[in-house]
Protein backbone atom coordinates (compact mmCIF):
# COMPACT_ATOMS: atom_id res chain seq x y z
CA UNK A 1 0.00 0.00 0.00
CA UNK A 2 2.90 2.44 0.70
CA UNK A 3 4.23 1.79 -2.47
CA UNK A 4 1.02 2.83 -4.30
CA UNK A 5 0.27 5.69 -2.30
CA UNK A 6 4.14 6.73 -2.74
CA UNK A 7 4.12 6.60 -6.56
CA UNK A 8 1.17 8.40 -7.45
CA UNK A 9 2.83 11.86 -6.26
CA UNK A 10 2.89 14.32 -9.24
CA UNK A 11 0.74 12.03 -11.47
CA UNK A 12 -0.83 14.03 -14.03
CA UNK A 13 -3.26 12.65 -16.34
CA UNK A 14 -2.43 12.16 -20.23
CA UNK A 15 -5.86 12.43 -21.84
CA UNK A 16 -7.50 15.64 -21.90
CA UNK A 17 -11.60 16.40 -22.63
CA UNK A 18 -10.88 16.51 -26.24
CA UNK A 19 -9.02 13.19 -26.00
CA UNK A 20 -12.26 11.53 -24.37
CA UNK A 21 -14.69 13.21 -26.55
CA UNK A 22 -13.14 11.51 -29.62
CA UNK A 23 -12.92 7.97 -27.77
CA UNK A 24 -17.05 8.22 -27.38
CA UNK A 25 -16.98 9.12 -30.86
CA UNK A 26 -15.34 6.03 -31.79
CA UNK A 27 -11.87 7.97 -32.89
CA UNK A 28 -8.56 7.24 -32.66
CA UNK A 29 -6.55 8.80 -30.19
CA UNK A 30 -2.77 8.95 -30.42
CA UNK A 31 -1.21 9.88 -27.27
CA UNK A 32 1.87 12.06 -27.81
CA UNK A 33 4.75 9.97 -26.73
CA UNK A 34 6.29 13.54 -24.86
CA UNK A 35 3.52 14.31 -23.19
CA UNK A 36 3.13 10.47 -21.36
CA UNK A 37 6.79 9.89 -20.92
CA UNK A 38 7.86 9.70 -17.30
CA UNK A 39 11.02 8.27 -15.33
CA UNK A 40 9.59 4.57 -15.63
CA UNK A 41 6.71 4.40 -18.57
CA UNK A 42 6.64 5.08 -22.36
CA UNK A 43 3.48 5.34 -24.10
CA UNK A 44 3.98 4.72 -28.03
CA UNK A 45 1.30 4.43 -30.39
CA UNK A 46 1.39 1.30 -32.84
CA UNK A 47 -0.34 -0.17 -35.83
CA UNK A 48 -0.71 -4.07 -35.90
CA UNK A 49 2.23 -4.43 -38.23
CA UNK A 50 4.34 -6.48 -36.90
CA UNK A 51 8.13 -6.96 -38.13
CA UNK A 52 7.87 -10.47 -39.95
CA UNK A 53 8.63 -13.56 -38.33
CA UNK A 54 8.74 -11.58 -34.64
CA UNK A 55 7.60 -13.99 -32.06
CA UNK A 56 6.52 -16.57 -35.00
CA UNK A 57 6.58 -20.53 -33.38
CA UNK A 58 8.45 -23.32 -35.84
CA UNK A 59 7.40 -24.97 -38.77
CA UNK A 60 6.86 -21.78 -40.86
CA UNK A 61 3.86 -20.34 -38.72
CA UNK A 62 2.75 -17.00 -38.86
CA UNK A 63 3.09 -15.19 -35.48
CA UNK A 64 0.24 -14.99 -33.05
CA UNK A 65 -0.57 -11.29 -34.39
CA UNK A 66 0.33 -11.86 -37.87
CA UNK A 67 -2.43 -14.83 -37.08
CA UNK A 68 -4.94 -12.70 -36.16
CA UNK A 69 -4.66 -10.60 -38.68
CA UNK A 70 -4.43 -13.30 -41.18
CA UNK A 71 -7.92 -14.65 -39.83
CA UNK A 72 -9.76 -10.91 -39.63
CA UNK A 73 -8.39 -10.42 -43.37
CA UNK A 74 -10.39 -13.70 -44.63
CA UNK A 75 -13.56 -12.33 -43.07
CA UNK A 76 -12.55 -8.13 -43.77
CA UNK A 77 -12.43 -9.47 -47.96
CA UNK A 78 -16.55 -10.71 -47.54
CA UNK A 79 -17.25 -8.22 -45.20
CA UNK A 80 -20.21 -5.47 -46.23
CA UNK A 81 -18.19 -2.39 -45.27
CA UNK A 82 -15.77 0.52 -46.90
CA UNK A 83 -12.11 -0.10 -46.76
CA UNK A 84 -11.46 3.08 -44.35
CA UNK A 85 -13.55 1.33 -41.77
CA UNK A 86 -11.99 -1.99 -42.14
CA UNK A 87 -8.61 -0.19 -41.71
CA UNK A 88 -9.99 1.41 -38.81
CA UNK A 89 -11.42 -1.76 -37.06
CA UNK A 90 -7.97 -3.78 -37.55
CA UNK A 91 -5.07 -1.43 -36.61
CA UNK A 92 -4.54 -1.31 -32.23
CA UNK A 93 -5.78 2.18 -31.29
CA UNK A 94 -2.90 2.63 -28.13
CA UNK A 95 -0.20 0.71 -26.19
CA UNK A 96 1.55 1.38 -23.28
CA UNK A 97 4.73 0.23 -21.75
CA UNK A 98 5.59 -0.10 -18.18
CA UNK A 99 8.96 -0.77 -17.03
CA UNK A 100 9.48 -0.66 -13.08
CA UNK A 101 11.81 -2.01 -10.69
CA UNK A 102 10.58 -4.10 -8.08
CA UNK A 103 12.73 -4.98 -4.86
CA UNK A 104 12.89 -8.72 -4.25
CA UNK A 105 12.54 -10.11 -0.74
CA UNK A 106 16.34 -10.91 -1.15
CA UNK A 107 17.38 -7.96 -1.65
CA UNK A 108 17.89 -7.30 -5.14
CA UNK A 109 16.51 -5.13 -7.82
CA UNK A 110 14.74 -5.96 -10.74
CA UNK A 111 13.68 -4.51 -14.22
CA UNK A 112 9.95 -5.67 -14.20
CA UNK A 113 8.33 -5.11 -17.78
CA UNK A 114 4.19 -4.34 -18.50
CA UNK A 115 1.96 -3.55 -21.60
CA UNK A 116 -1.38 -2.52 -21.68
CA UNK A 117 -2.97 -2.88 -25.07
CA UNK A 118 -6.11 -1.00 -26.12
CA UNK A 119 -7.10 -2.42 -29.12
CA UNK A 120 -10.48 -0.43 -29.92
CA UNK A 121 -12.73 2.41 -28.41
CA UNK A 122 -15.92 2.32 -30.26
CA UNK A 123 -17.49 1.05 -27.23
CA UNK A 124 -16.45 2.42 -23.48
CA UNK A 125 -14.77 0.73 -21.36
CA UNK A 126 -12.21 -1.40 -23.26
CA UNK A 127 -12.04 -5.00 -21.30
CA UNK A 128 -9.01 -7.72 -21.48
CA UNK A 129 -7.55 -9.85 -19.24
CA UNK A 130 -4.03 -9.04 -17.50
CA UNK A 131 -1.25 -12.19 -17.77
CA UNK A 132 1.39 -12.49 -15.99
CA UNK A 133 4.10 -15.17 -18.42
CA UNK A 134 7.78 -14.80 -19.15
CA UNK A 135 6.79 -14.69 -22.87
CA UNK A 136 4.78 -11.54 -22.51
CA UNK A 137 5.46 -8.68 -25.54
CA UNK A 138 3.67 -5.99 -27.00
CA UNK A 139 2.94 -7.73 -30.14
CA UNK A 140 1.64 -10.60 -27.99
CA UNK A 141 -0.80 -8.29 -25.77
CA UNK A 142 -2.28 -6.33 -29.03
CA UNK A 143 -2.90 -9.62 -30.69
CA UNK A 144 -5.38 -10.89 -27.47
CA UNK A 145 -6.61 -7.08 -27.24
CA UNK A 146 -7.88 -7.44 -31.02
CA UNK A 147 -9.16 -10.54 -30.11
CA UNK A 148 -11.22 -8.88 -27.15
CA UNK A 149 -12.76 -6.37 -29.56
CA UNK A 150 -13.90 -9.32 -31.75
CA UNK A 151 -15.00 -11.22 -29.07
CA UNK A 152 -17.12 -9.10 -27.02
CA UNK A 153 -18.64 -7.59 -30.64
CA UNK A 154 -19.85 -11.54 -31.36
CA UNK A 155 -21.20 -11.56 -28.03
CA UNK A 156 -23.22 -8.34 -28.18
CA UNK A 157 -21.10 -7.23 -24.99
CA UNK A 158 -20.89 -3.09 -25.15
CA UNK A 159 -17.26 -2.84 -24.42
CA UNK A 160 -14.12 -2.17 -26.95
CA UNK A 161 -11.30 -4.68 -26.77
CA UNK A 162 -8.20 -4.20 -24.16
CA UNK A 163 -5.27 -7.00 -23.36
CA UNK A 164 -2.13 -6.65 -20.49
CA UNK A 165 0.74 -8.41 -19.55
CA UNK A 166 3.48 -8.10 -17.18
CA UNK A 167 6.37 -10.63 -18.50
CA UNK A 168 7.36 -12.53 -15.26
CA UNK A 169 6.90 -15.89 -14.72
CA UNK A 170 4.25 -16.23 -11.41
CA UNK A 171 5.55 -18.88 -9.94
CA UNK A 172 9.22 -17.59 -9.64
CA UNK A 173 8.21 -15.18 -6.83
CA UNK A 174 6.59 -15.14 -3.75
CA UNK A 175 3.32 -13.79 -2.59
CA UNK A 176 4.36 -10.54 -1.44
CA UNK A 177 6.75 -9.90 -4.18
CA UNK A 178 3.72 -10.45 -6.57
CA UNK A 179 1.20 -7.95 -4.92
CA UNK A 180 3.95 -5.00 -4.92
CA UNK A 181 4.33 -6.04 -8.90
CA UNK A 182 0.61 -5.90 -9.62
CA UNK A 183 0.51 -2.75 -6.81
CA UNK A 184 2.95 -0.95 -8.83
CA UNK A 185 1.39 -1.89 -12.53
CA UNK A 186 -1.70 -1.11 -11.28
CA UNK A 187 -0.60 2.96 -10.06
CA UNK A 188 1.30 3.25 -13.45
CA UNK A 189 -2.19 2.25 -15.14
CA UNK A 190 -4.01 4.97 -12.92
CA UNK A 191 -0.87 7.56 -14.14
CA UNK A 192 -1.62 7.18 -17.56
CA UNK A 193 -5.48 7.07 -17.27
CA UNK A 194 -5.32 2.94 -18.95
CA UNK A 195 -7.86 2.04 -15.74
CA UNK A 196 -10.99 2.75 -14.43
CA UNK A 197 -14.22 2.04 -14.75
CA UNK A 198 -16.07 3.69 -17.75
CA UNK A 199 -12.41 3.77 -19.34
CA UNK A 200 -11.10 0.39 -19.04
CA UNK A 201 -11.43 -2.89 -16.97
CA UNK A 202 -9.17 -5.50 -16.36
CA UNK A 203 -9.73 -9.02 -15.59
CA UNK A 204 -8.15 -12.03 -14.75
CA UNK A 205 -6.17 -14.19 -17.74
CA UNK A 206 -3.35 -16.36 -17.51
CA UNK A 207 -1.55 -16.80 -14.28
CA UNK A 208 -3.63 -14.27 -12.50
CA UNK A 209 -6.78 -14.81 -10.35
CA UNK A 210 -8.94 -13.35 -7.91
CA UNK A 211 -6.55 -11.97 -5.37
CA UNK A 212 -4.78 -10.48 -8.13
CA UNK A 213 -7.79 -8.91 -9.14
CA UNK A 214 -8.43 -7.72 -5.30
CA UNK A 215 -5.03 -6.06 -5.51
CA UNK A 216 -6.32 -4.18 -8.73
CA UNK A 217 -9.43 -2.67 -7.25
CA UNK A 218 -7.24 -1.60 -3.68
CA UNK A 219 -4.78 0.13 -5.28
CA UNK A 220 -7.20 1.96 -7.59
CA UNK A 221 -9.64 2.93 -4.64
CA UNK A 222 -6.50 4.39 -2.82
CA UNK A 223 -5.53 6.48 -5.86
CA UNK A 224 -9.13 7.24 -6.85
CA UNK A 225 -10.91 7.42 -3.77
CA UNK A 226 -13.38 9.96 -5.05
CA UNK A 227 -14.65 7.08 -7.63
CA UNK A 228 -18.14 5.90 -6.37
CA UNK A 229 -18.08 3.29 -9.14
CA UNK A 230 -14.65 2.36 -8.22
CA UNK A 231 -15.14 -1.25 -7.73
CA UNK A 232 -16.30 -1.73 -11.40
CA UNK A 233 -12.74 -1.06 -12.07
CA UNK A 234 -11.67 -4.70 -12.70
CA UNK A 235 -13.53 -7.75 -12.79
CA UNK A 236 -13.10 -11.34 -12.01
CA UNK A 237 -12.66 -10.56 -7.73
CA UNK A 238 -13.32 -12.45 -5.23
CA UNK A 239 -16.98 -12.51 -3.93
CA UNK A 240 -16.90 -10.89 -1.20
CA UNK A 241 -14.57 -7.76 -2.77
CA UNK A 242 -17.51 -7.08 -5.15
CA UNK A 243 -17.35 -10.24 -7.46
CA UNK A 244 -19.90 -11.87 -8.69
CA UNK A 245 -21.01 -15.74 -8.40
CA UNK A 246 -20.32 -17.89 -11.43
CA UNK A 247 -17.35 -16.05 -12.85
CA UNK A 248 -14.94 -18.45 -11.99
CA UNK A 249 -16.98 -21.25 -14.24
CA UNK A 250 -18.24 -18.65 -16.31
CA UNK A 251 -15.54 -19.40 -19.46
CA UNK A 252 -15.38 -23.16 -19.04
CA UNK A 253 -19.20 -23.37 -18.95
CA UNK A 254 -19.81 -21.62 -21.97
CA UNK A 255 -17.08 -23.53 -23.70
CA UNK A 256 -19.38 -26.21 -22.57
CA UNK A 257 -23.14 -24.57 -23.98
CA UNK A 258 -21.40 -23.90 -27.25
CA UNK A 259 -20.18 -27.55 -27.48
CA UNK A 260 -23.53 -28.89 -26.41
CA UNK A 261 -25.69 -27.33 -28.68
CA UNK A 262 -22.97 -27.91 -31.11
CA UNK A 263 -23.14 -31.55 -30.55
CA UNK A 264 -27.07 -31.83 -30.44
CA UNK A 265 -27.19 -30.19 -34.12
CA UNK A 266 -28.23 -32.86 -35.90
CA UNK A 267 -27.23 -31.73 -39.43
CA UNK A 268 -23.86 -30.61 -37.71
CA UNK A 269 -22.56 -33.86 -36.32
CA UNK A 270 -24.12 -35.97 -39.20
CA UNK A 271 -21.93 -34.07 -41.65
CA UNK A 272 -19.27 -35.54 -39.44
CA UNK A 273 -20.43 -39.42 -38.95
CA UNK A 274 -21.33 -38.43 -35.82
CA UNK A 275 -24.51 -39.14 -33.71
CA UNK A 276 -25.88 -36.68 -31.60
CA UNK A 277 -25.42 -35.54 -27.97
CA UNK A 278 -22.12 -35.54 -25.64
CA UNK A 279 -22.83 -38.39 -24.04
CA UNK A 280 -20.22 -41.58 -24.73
CA UNK A 281 -18.42 -38.85 -27.10
CA UNK A 282 -14.51 -38.79 -26.17
CA UNK A 283 -12.97 -35.71 -25.51
CA UNK A 284 -9.09 -34.63 -24.86
CA UNK A 285 -8.08 -31.44 -22.82
CA UNK A 286 -4.88 -29.42 -23.56
CA UNK A 287 -4.64 -27.58 -19.97
CA UNK A 288 -6.16 -27.88 -16.23
CA UNK A 289 -6.12 -24.80 -15.22
CA UNK A 290 -9.34 -22.24 -14.51
CA UNK A 291 -11.05 -23.24 -17.98
CA UNK A 292 -10.13 -26.63 -18.92
CA UNK A 293 -11.22 -27.75 -14.93
CA UNK A 294 -14.52 -26.06 -15.62
CA UNK A 295 -14.79 -27.10 -19.09
CA UNK A 296 -14.12 -31.48 -18.33
CA UNK A 297 -16.38 -31.07 -15.13
CA UNK A 298 -19.25 -30.26 -16.78
CA UNK A 299 -18.79 -32.45 -19.76
CA UNK A 300 -18.07 -35.30 -17.37
CA UNK A 301 -21.20 -34.26 -15.90
CA UNK A 302 -23.04 -34.50 -19.10
CA UNK A 303 -21.85 -37.68 -19.80
CA UNK A 304 -18.64 -36.93 -21.99
CA UNK A 305 -15.46 -39.04 -21.34
CA UNK A 306 -12.61 -37.41 -20.88
CA UNK A 307 -9.87 -39.73 -22.28
CA UNK A 308 -6.85 -37.95 -21.61
CA UNK A 309 -5.52 -34.58 -20.04
CA UNK A 310 -2.27 -32.53 -21.45
CA UNK A 311 -0.66 -30.07 -19.70
CA UNK A 312 2.83 -28.19 -19.47
CA UNK A 313 4.60 -30.62 -17.32
CA UNK A 314 2.83 -34.05 -18.39
CA UNK A 315 -0.64 -35.39 -19.46
CA UNK A 316 -2.87 -38.48 -18.23
CA UNK A 317 -4.06 -40.65 -20.35
CA UNK A 318 -7.14 -42.88 -19.44
CA UNK A 319 -7.07 -46.70 -19.56
CA UNK A 320 -10.06 -47.99 -17.99
CA UNK A 321 -12.20 -47.07 -21.27
CA UNK A 322 -14.38 -45.35 -19.43
CA UNK A 323 -12.87 -41.88 -19.18
CA UNK A 324 -11.00 -40.21 -16.41
CA UNK A 325 -12.72 -39.88 -12.66
CA UNK A 326 -12.97 -36.33 -13.03
CA UNK A 327 -13.88 -35.24 -9.13
CA UNK A 328 -10.64 -37.42 -8.45
CA UNK A 329 -8.25 -36.06 -11.05
CA UNK A 330 -9.63 -32.18 -9.39
CA UNK A 331 -9.37 -33.21 -6.15
CA UNK A 332 -5.64 -34.78 -6.79
CA UNK A 333 -4.73 -31.70 -8.53
CA UNK A 334 -5.91 -29.68 -5.82
CA UNK A 335 -3.58 -31.60 -3.11
CA UNK A 336 -0.64 -31.96 -5.01
CA UNK A 337 -0.96 -28.85 -7.89
CA UNK A 338 0.00 -31.74 -10.53
CA UNK A 339 -2.27 -33.88 -12.42
CA UNK A 340 0.80 -35.80 -13.04
CA UNK A 341 1.49 -39.32 -10.81
CA UNK A 342 -2.74 -39.71 -10.37
CA UNK A 343 -3.02 -43.40 -9.64
CA UNK A 344 -6.59 -43.61 -12.07
CA UNK A 345 -4.27 -43.35 -15.14
CA UNK A 346 -0.75 -43.29 -16.85
CA UNK A 347 0.58 -40.62 -16.48
CA UNK A 348 2.53 -39.76 -19.93
CA UNK A 349 5.84 -37.22 -19.49
CA UNK A 350 5.77 -35.91 -22.91
CA UNK A 351 2.28 -34.30 -23.16
CA UNK A 352 2.40 -32.37 -26.92
CA UNK A 353 1.35 -36.17 -27.91
CA UNK A 354 -1.65 -36.39 -26.25
CA UNK A 355 -3.28 -33.63 -28.48
CA UNK A 356 -2.83 -36.45 -31.50
CA UNK A 357 -4.33 -39.51 -29.59
CA UNK A 358 -7.59 -40.20 -31.14
CA UNK A 359 -11.18 -38.76 -29.92
CA UNK A 360 -14.19 -37.25 -30.44
CA UNK A 361 -13.53 -33.63 -29.61
CA UNK A 362 -9.77 -32.49 -28.77
CA UNK A 363 -9.80 -28.76 -26.29
CA UNK A 364 -7.46 -26.76 -26.33
CA UNK A 365 -7.82 -24.70 -23.30
CA UNK A 366 -4.11 -23.70 -22.55
CA UNK A 367 -1.95 -20.98 -24.65
CA UNK A 368 -2.01 -19.74 -28.71
CA UNK A 369 -0.47 -21.64 -31.44
CA UNK A 370 -0.58 -25.35 -29.99
CA UNK A 371 -2.04 -26.91 -32.85
CA UNK A 372 0.24 -25.55 -35.89
CA UNK A 373 1.93 -26.79 -39.54
CA UNK A 374 3.71 -29.58 -37.38
CA UNK A 375 1.26 -31.29 -35.86
CA UNK A 376 -1.86 -30.38 -37.20
CA UNK A 377 -2.01 -33.26 -39.77
CA UNK A 378 -1.56 -36.10 -36.61
CA UNK A 379 -4.71 -34.86 -35.08
CA UNK A 380 -7.70 -37.22 -34.95
CA UNK A 381 -10.12 -35.53 -33.39
CA UNK A 382 -13.35 -34.59 -35.76
CA UNK A 383 -14.14 -31.36 -33.82
CA UNK A 384 -11.51 -29.33 -32.38
CA UNK A 385 -13.15 -26.90 -29.89
CA UNK A 386 -11.02 -22.80 -28.79
CA UNK A 387 -11.23 -22.81 -25.31
CA UNK A 388 -8.22 -20.72 -25.28
CA UNK A 389 -7.17 -18.10 -26.90
CA UNK A 390 -5.57 -18.56 -30.52
CA UNK A 391 -4.90 -21.99 -30.24
CA UNK A 392 -5.00 -23.00 -33.80
CA UNK A 393 -2.34 -21.38 -36.35
CA UNK A 394 -4.02 -20.09 -39.97
CA UNK A 395 -1.80 -22.97 -41.37
CA UNK A 396 -2.64 -25.83 -39.06
CA UNK A 397 -6.41 -24.32 -40.12
CA UNK A 398 -5.73 -25.31 -43.55
CA UNK A 399 -4.68 -28.73 -42.45
CA UNK A 400 -7.32 -29.49 -39.83
CA UNK A 401 -9.88 -28.33 -42.56
CA UNK A 402 -8.43 -30.78 -45.51
CA UNK A 403 -9.02 -33.18 -43.03
CA UNK A 404 -12.83 -32.45 -42.54
CA UNK A 405 -12.27 -31.57 -38.76
CA UNK A 406 -14.50 -28.52 -37.72
CA UNK A 407 -13.33 -26.02 -35.75
CA UNK A 408 -15.16 -24.05 -33.26
CA UNK A 409 -13.86 -20.58 -33.19
CA UNK A 410 -12.48 -18.87 -30.19
CA UNK A 411 -14.34 -15.28 -30.42
CA UNK A 412 -17.76 -17.87 -29.63
CA UNK A 413 -16.31 -20.33 -27.79
CA UNK A 414 -14.19 -18.98 -24.84
CA UNK A 415 -16.82 -15.63 -24.43
CA UNK A 416 -17.78 -16.76 -21.59
CA UNK A 417 -15.57 -15.16 -19.16
CA UNK A 418 -15.65 -11.68 -20.45
CA UNK A 419 -19.80 -12.17 -20.68
CA UNK A 420 -20.03 -12.80 -16.92
CA UNK A 421 -17.39 -9.87 -16.48
CA UNK A 422 -19.79 -7.66 -18.02
CA UNK A 423 -22.35 -9.12 -15.59
CA UNK A 424 -20.11 -8.12 -12.66
CA UNK A 425 -19.12 -4.66 -13.82
CA UNK A 426 -23.13 -4.20 -14.21
CA UNK A 427 -23.88 -5.24 -10.67
CA UNK A 428 -20.84 -3.28 -9.40
CA UNK A 429 -22.06 0.45 -11.04
CA UNK A 430 -25.82 -0.72 -9.57
CA UNK A 431 -24.56 -1.02 -6.17
CA UNK A 432 -26.49 -4.03 -5.48
CA UNK A 433 -26.37 -7.74 -6.21
CA UNK A 434 -28.63 -9.87 -8.51
CA UNK A 435 -31.52 -10.67 -7.16
CA UNK A 436 -31.37 -8.87 -3.63
CA UNK A 437 -34.90 -7.33 -4.69
CA UNK A 438 -36.71 -9.90 -6.58
CA UNK A 439 -35.98 -13.61 -4.43
CA UNK A 440 -38.15 -13.40 -1.91
CA UNK A 441 -41.03 -11.60 -4.08
CA UNK A 442 -40.82 -14.40 -6.49
CA UNK A 443 -40.85 -17.10 -3.70
CA UNK A 444 -44.03 -15.19 -2.64
CA UNK A 445 -45.87 -14.88 -5.53
CA UNK A 446 -44.97 -19.00 -6.19
CA UNK A 447 -46.30 -19.77 -2.72
CA UNK A 448 -49.63 -18.08 -3.88
CA UNK A 449 -50.00 -20.19 -6.90
CA UNK A 450 -48.90 -23.04 -5.11
CA UNK A 451 -51.85 -22.81 -2.43
CA UNK A 452 -54.42 -21.62 -5.41
CA UNK A 453 -53.56 -24.55 -7.70
CA UNK A 454 -54.05 -26.96 -4.46
CA UNK A 455 -57.49 -25.77 -3.14
CA UNK A 456 -58.86 -25.67 -6.64
CA UNK A 457 -57.75 -28.47 -8.34
CA UNK A 458 -56.40 -30.69 -5.65
CA UNK A 459 -58.98 -32.68 -3.98
CA UNK A 460 -57.41 -32.75 -0.68
CA UNK A 461 -54.26 -33.87 -2.04
CA UNK A 462 -51.25 -31.57 -0.97
CA UNK A 463 -47.65 -31.17 -2.72
CA UNK A 464 -44.98 -32.58 -1.21
CA UNK A 465 -42.52 -30.06 0.74
CA UNK A 466 -39.80 -31.19 -1.75
CA UNK A 467 -41.61 -30.30 -4.66
CA UNK A 468 -43.26 -27.19 -3.28
CA UNK A 469 -39.39 -25.82 -1.95
CA UNK A 470 -38.25 -26.61 -5.60
CA UNK A 471 -41.12 -24.70 -7.55
CA UNK A 472 -40.82 -21.75 -4.90
CA UNK A 473 -37.60 -21.43 -4.73
CA UNK A 474 -36.43 -17.42 -5.86
CA UNK A 475 -33.83 -17.02 -8.25
CA UNK A 476 -30.31 -15.83 -6.51
CA UNK A 477 -26.93 -14.38 -8.17
CA UNK A 478 -26.02 -17.32 -9.59
CA UNK A 479 -29.09 -18.15 -11.24
CA UNK A 480 -29.59 -14.90 -12.92
CA UNK A 481 -25.40 -14.79 -14.35
CA UNK A 482 -25.75 -18.96 -15.50
CA UNK A 483 -29.17 -17.82 -17.06
CA UNK A 484 -27.70 -14.92 -18.70
CA UNK A 485 -24.93 -16.61 -19.77
CA UNK A 486 -26.71 -19.25 -21.68
CA UNK A 487 -28.66 -16.86 -22.80
CA UNK A 488 -25.89 -15.05 -24.81
CA UNK A 489 -23.66 -18.38 -25.41
CA UNK A 490 -26.98 -19.56 -27.32
CA UNK A 491 -27.92 -16.69 -29.07
CA UNK A 492 -24.74 -16.04 -30.50
CA UNK A 493 -23.56 -19.69 -31.39
CA UNK A 494 -27.67 -19.50 -33.14
CA UNK A 495 -26.38 -16.33 -34.78
CA UNK A 496 -22.34 -17.73 -36.32
CA UNK A 497 -23.85 -20.95 -37.63
CA UNK A 498 -26.32 -18.99 -39.40
CA UNK A 499 -23.89 -16.53 -40.97
CA UNK A 500 -21.57 -19.51 -41.43
CA UNK A 501 -24.81 -21.03 -43.89
CA UNK A 502 -25.36 -17.74 -45.40
CA UNK A 503 -22.21 -16.51 -46.60
CA UNK A 504 -20.39 -20.41 -47.08
CA UNK A 505 -17.50 -19.87 -44.96
CA UNK A 506 -16.42 -21.81 -41.43
CA UNK A 507 -17.17 -20.76 -38.17
CA UNK A 508 -14.70 -18.22 -37.27
CA UNK A 509 -14.76 -16.20 -40.32
CA UNK A 510 -18.63 -15.86 -40.01
CA UNK A 511 -17.76 -14.47 -36.19
CA UNK A 512 -15.15 -12.54 -37.87
CA UNK A 513 -17.90 -11.38 -40.32
CA UNK A 514 -20.39 -10.67 -37.28
CA UNK A 515 -17.92 -9.10 -35.05
CA UNK A 516 -16.58 -6.94 -37.94
CA UNK A 517 -19.91 -5.32 -39.18
CA UNK A 518 -21.28 -5.02 -35.92
CA UNK A 519 -18.00 -2.43 -35.13
CA UNK A 520 -18.48 -1.14 -38.44
CA UNK A 521 -22.08 0.07 -37.75
CA UNK A 522 -21.20 1.74 -34.52
CA UNK A 523 -18.25 3.66 -36.94
CA UNK A 524 -20.85 4.51 -39.85
CA UNK A 525 -23.01 5.92 -37.16
CA UNK A 526 -19.95 8.23 -35.54
CA UNK A 527 -20.07 10.43 -38.01
CA UNK A 528 -16.59 10.35 -39.04
CA UNK A 529 -16.50 8.01 -41.80
CA UNK A 530 -17.42 8.97 -45.09
C1 LIG B 1 16.13 -12.85 -5.83
O1 LIG B 1 14.72 -13.08 -5.90
C2 LIG B 1 14.16 -12.94 -7.20
C3 LIG B 1 12.65 -13.08 -7.10
O2 LIG B 1 12.23 -14.03 -6.18
C4 LIG B 1 14.78 -13.96 -8.15
O3 LIG B 1 14.25 -13.82 -9.43
C5 LIG B 1 16.27 -13.74 -8.17
O4 LIG B 1 16.88 -14.72 -8.97
C6 LIG B 1 16.87 -13.79 -6.76
N1 LIG B 1 18.28 -13.42 -6.85
C7 LIG B 1 19.21 -14.06 -6.17
C8 LIG B 1 20.60 -13.56 -6.35
O5 LIG B 1 18.95 -15.01 -5.45
C1 LIG C 1 -21.22 5.68 -11.35
O1 LIG C 1 -22.05 4.85 -12.15
C2 LIG C 1 -23.34 5.37 -12.39
C3 LIG C 1 -24.07 4.34 -13.21
O2 LIG C 1 -24.38 3.24 -12.43
C4 LIG C 1 -23.27 6.68 -13.11
O3 LIG C 1 -24.56 7.20 -13.32
C5 LIG C 1 -22.43 7.66 -12.30
O4 LIG C 1 -22.26 8.85 -13.02
C6 LIG C 1 -21.07 7.05 -11.97
N1 LIG C 1 -20.34 7.94 -11.10
C7 LIG C 1 -19.09 8.33 -11.31
C8 LIG C 1 -18.47 9.22 -10.30
O5 LIG C 1 -18.46 7.94 -12.27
Amino acid sequence: MTMAIRLIKGASSTRGPFALLCAAAGARIRYSTAAAVSSTTTTVTSTTTTPAGHGAIAHGDPSFLESVDIYFDKAAAIASTTPDILAQIKACNNILKVQFPLKCANGTVELIEGYRAQHSHHRLPVKGGIRMAPNVDADETMALAALMTFKCAVVDVPFGGAKGGIKIDPTKYSMNEKEAIIRRYTSELVRKNFIGPSIDVPAPDYGTGPQEMAWIKDTFEHLQPNDINGSACVTGKPLEEGGIDGRTEATGLGVFFCLREFLNDETLVARLGMTKGIKGKTFIVQGFGNVGRHTVDYIHGAGGKIIAIAEADGGLVDESGDGLDIPAVKAYHKKKGTITGFPGAKTMKFAPSILELPCDVLIPAALESQIHSGNAGNIKAKIVAEAANGPVTPLAETILEDNDVVILPDLLLNAGGVTVSYFEWLKNLNHIHFGRMSKRMEERGKRVLIDALENEFGNGHRFSDTVRSQVVKGNTEVDFVWSGLEETMLSSWECVKKIAEERKCNFRTAAYLIAIERIATCYRVSGIFP
